[in-house]
């Protein structure tokens, strides 16, 4: 379908009417079914993924930076500004280009995937490398914002979680019903926070009749929620979710408990083993904050199995791409072959 998550849902969206959208098409992505992978984790009941890295940017930031920028034009911003692990700023670079805005980003130095820190690049953002982490930039964000002309996008920015919440309306739209249970990472807690607002809202409103646990998954370096305390430096391989200091904490807490869900940590081994494994059994090459959803299904289910009468959501928030030197690290250069029959058959043993 045309036209973005604006289009579809303005009515559930908290935007006046003359906002007018700034678009990119967002929204509408896949809900796949994923026998093989369900197979090899071992769970036995329906296994769907939402494939947010079909969004236009590459991840699910697109559907609250659409409500955002949309809203900032209408009240006469001329400039966003964000705090990034990297695909929130892709997303606001695009969309502010889109909407001939400035975009200014702040990124942790050398921590930023090299897919994202390019959309930042080529869609004309001004860039600072912070010497620090993404709470430390965030913080400066904030401080900025209360003294420049400026529009945080980030999601503590009420309009991202609106547009992000779109996310639950169409798993419930496609299924027709709720999922019994909703996987998805989480780093600054905004999305698990989104799509709980979101399955409450259309349980409240009368589409669907019961609501699904929610099941968030931290990096175990990097898991303040987890622990209970804020976490000065955060390491992970999944750098989308290296965050000590959430800036939706207490809404994910909130989430996790009205749902009877689970916010869980996985280490960066289970993390890249989920990777390797959704591009294995899938076809579906996602980033590596993304497969620490399918690493807590993998966990969980292997506690306790989880009943095989379940439908299962499993949000990939990031696509593959974004961050190519996970996988060519961790895999071996491929073989070199003269341009020769022989050579190529002997190399791939054929
Ligand atoms: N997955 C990906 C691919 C992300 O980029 C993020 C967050 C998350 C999961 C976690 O979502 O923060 O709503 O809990 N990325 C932010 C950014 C922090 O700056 O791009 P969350």
């Amino acid at each position: 379908m045309a036209g973005g998550v604006i289009e579809r849902y303005r009515t559930h969206l908290s935007l006046d009417n003359s906002v007018r959208a700034v678009t990119l098409n967002e929204g509408d992505t896949p809900l796949l079914e994923a026998p093989r992978l369900a197979g090899a984790i071992g769970f036995r009941g329906r296994l769907l993924l939402k494939l947010e890295g079909l969004n236009p940017t590459g991840s699910f930031k697109d559907r609250g930076m659409t409500v955002a920028v949309s809203q900032a034009v209408a009240e006469g911003s001329t400039a966003v500004i964000c705090a990034s692990t990297g695909n929130t700023s892709a997303s606001a670079a695009a969309y502010a280009a889109r909407a001939g805005l400035d975009a200014y980003v702040l990124l942790p130095r050398g921590k930023v995937a090299s897919g994202k820190l390019s959309q930042a690049l080529v869609h004309g953002a001004k860039i600072a490398a912070i010497e620090g982490n993404f709470d430390q930039a965030l913080a400066l964000v904030s401080e900025l914002a209360q003294t420049h002309p400026v529009t945080i996008v980030n999601s503590i920015n009420p309009y991202r979680l609106h547009g992000q919440k779109t996310a639950a309306f169409e798993v419930c739209d496609t299924l027709g019903a709720a999922p019994d249970y909703h996987f998805l990472p989480v780093g600054n807690a905004g999305n698990i926070t989104a799509y709980w607002m979101g399955y409450r809202e259309y349980c409240d409103a009368g589409v669907i009749d019961t609501r699904p646990k929610m099941m968030g998954f931290q990096a175990s370096g990097a898991a303040p929620i987890v622990l209970g305390y804020l976490v000065e430096s955060p390491q992970t391989v999944a750098t989308a979710i290296r965050i000590g200091n959430p800036a939706n904490w207490k809404a994910a807490l909130a989430a996790r408990d009205e749902s009877g869900g689970v916010i869980d940590a996985v280490s960066d081994e289970e993390i890249l083993e989920a990777y390797a494994m959704l591009a294995s059994t899938e076809g579906i090459f996602a980033e590596p904050a993304s497969a620490a959803a399918v690493a807590g299904l993998k966990k969980i289910n292997a506690a306790n199995p989880l009943p095989s009468s379940s439908i299962i959501v499993c949000t990939l928030t990031g696509h593959g791409l974004k961050d190519p030197s996970v996988a060519t690290d961790a895999y071996p250069e491929p073989a070199v072959a003269a341009a020769d029959i022989n050579a190529v058959r002997e190399v791939l043993q054929l």
